[in-house]
């Protein structure tokens, strides 16, 4: 059978060994007789996973002590109204300050202006969407309630490198859905860290938030009580009750990173692979990737043929030889690899000898 590589945006890879362990699990979790997914959130075997996903992920990202990990439901969309609830009430005359570098922060900036004044600091929008624009042209708002960035932008392939310098006081929250895990970050620079888990996580139906203490407790009296982060936060995030399951895989998902060595050594691999793929894209003018080489995303590669007439059969080619869900987004067109921790790179060395091929080199 040939080997399968899926470069699915999300819904995404996960890691066959953590697949394996969870088929061998199914029936009967640690001789408890029951599957996970059979398991009541509040009993002892539910806990001890809940605990040890929350302290693996606590490990890996070195979250400090005075930030909570929450895990939700709702998926990254939610949190773009979430996060105005239960920020902005902090604020008098509250605005919130957003960069647009993309679909999804594009996304995020349209459901805050629901709940409160949005002020878009900056837009990439002129260079569709193919830099960050730089710092020295963003226009913060001084006392803004807090300043929304996507770190990663799943469609569009851009990464925000760097952390902004903002005023003093104002958090930065960032949308960390499609590159949270692969590289290191300092949780401390940040007041909210938040991203859906079917990317690098785990399988949909897990949001996982990490958020500073001191923005816990000013929800909207608007808010849903389920998506206050004081509620969640007290509960160890069974207000309700949780995606059990989900939280199970994205504990095995973690427990398989740090066999891996940890955040530090997936992203030398991150590095390595998106520099492969990148070269075999650069090579001459027969494929393009669009985004300014600063700002490529390490995690989501789109790119076109030059000749657009070729995209169906260069798809079927890919799928004969393994290589799936390479079809662009919707809105953008063309071709997208997504190349999250659990694709190896020997599936990066796939795709890169196929685009060879398919080129003619
Ligand atoms: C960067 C980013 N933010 C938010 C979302 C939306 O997440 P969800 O579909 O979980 O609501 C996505 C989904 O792909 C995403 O890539």
């Amino acid at each position: 059978m040939t080997t399968i590589y899926n470069f699915s945006a999300g819904p995404a890879v996960l890691p066959k060994e953590v697949l394996q362990q969870a088929a061998a699990e199914m029936l009967d979790w640690h001789g408890s007789g029951m599957s996970v997914m059979e398991m009541s959130h509040r009993g002892p075997e539910f806990i001890s996973i809940y605990r040890a996903a929350e302290r693996d992920l606590r490990d890996l990202l070195a979250v400090p002590d005075n930030y909570r990990i929450l895990f939700m439901q709702g998926g990254g969309l939610s949190q773009n109204a979430v996060i105005p609830m239960n920020l902005v009430g902090r604020k008098r005359d509250p605005v919130v300050d957003f960069i647009h570098t993309g679909s999804w922060s594009g996304k995020s900036i349209k459901e805050a202006a629901r709940y409160a004044k949005v002020n878009v600091a900056a837009s990439a929008q002129e260079s569709r969407y193919t830099r960050v624009p730089p710092q020295s042209e963003w226009k913060l708002t001084p006392d803004a309630a807090y300043l929304h960035l996507c770190t990663n932008e799943t469609i569009d392939g851009v990464e925000i490198d760097f952390v902004p310098e903002v005023p003093a006081g104002v958090p930065i929250v960032a949308d960390m859905s499609s590159h949270i895990l692969s590289r290191q970050v300092d949780v401390a620079k940040y007041g909210v860290i938040f991203g859906g888990a079917q990317k690098n996580i785990g399988p949909a139906g897990v949001t996982v938030v990490i958020v500073r203490d001191d923005l816990i407790g000013h929800a909207l009296p608007i808010c849903p009580s389920a998506f206050d982060w004081k509620n969640v936060a007290e509960n160890e995030s069974m207000f309700n009750t949780p995606p059990t399951y989900g939280i199970y895989i994205a504990g095995l998902v973690f427990q398989w990173l740090k066999r891996q060595g940890g955040i530090a050594a997936m992203e030398q691999r991150n590095i390595e692979k998106a520099r492969l793929l990148y070269a075999a894209l650069d090579a001459d003018d027969f494929y393009q990737n669009r985004v300014d080489p600063q700002y490529r995303s390490r995690m989501n590669v789109p790119f076109y043929l030059r000749d657009e007439s070729k995209n169906e059969a260069f798809l079927a080619g890919a799928k004969a030889r393994g290589l799936l869900q390479l079809k662009g987004h919707k809105s953008v067109g063309g071709m997208r690899a997504s190349i999250y921790n659990a694709m190896p790179i020997e599936g990066v060395q796939a795709l890169v000898d196929y685009l060879n091929e398919f080129a003619g080199r």
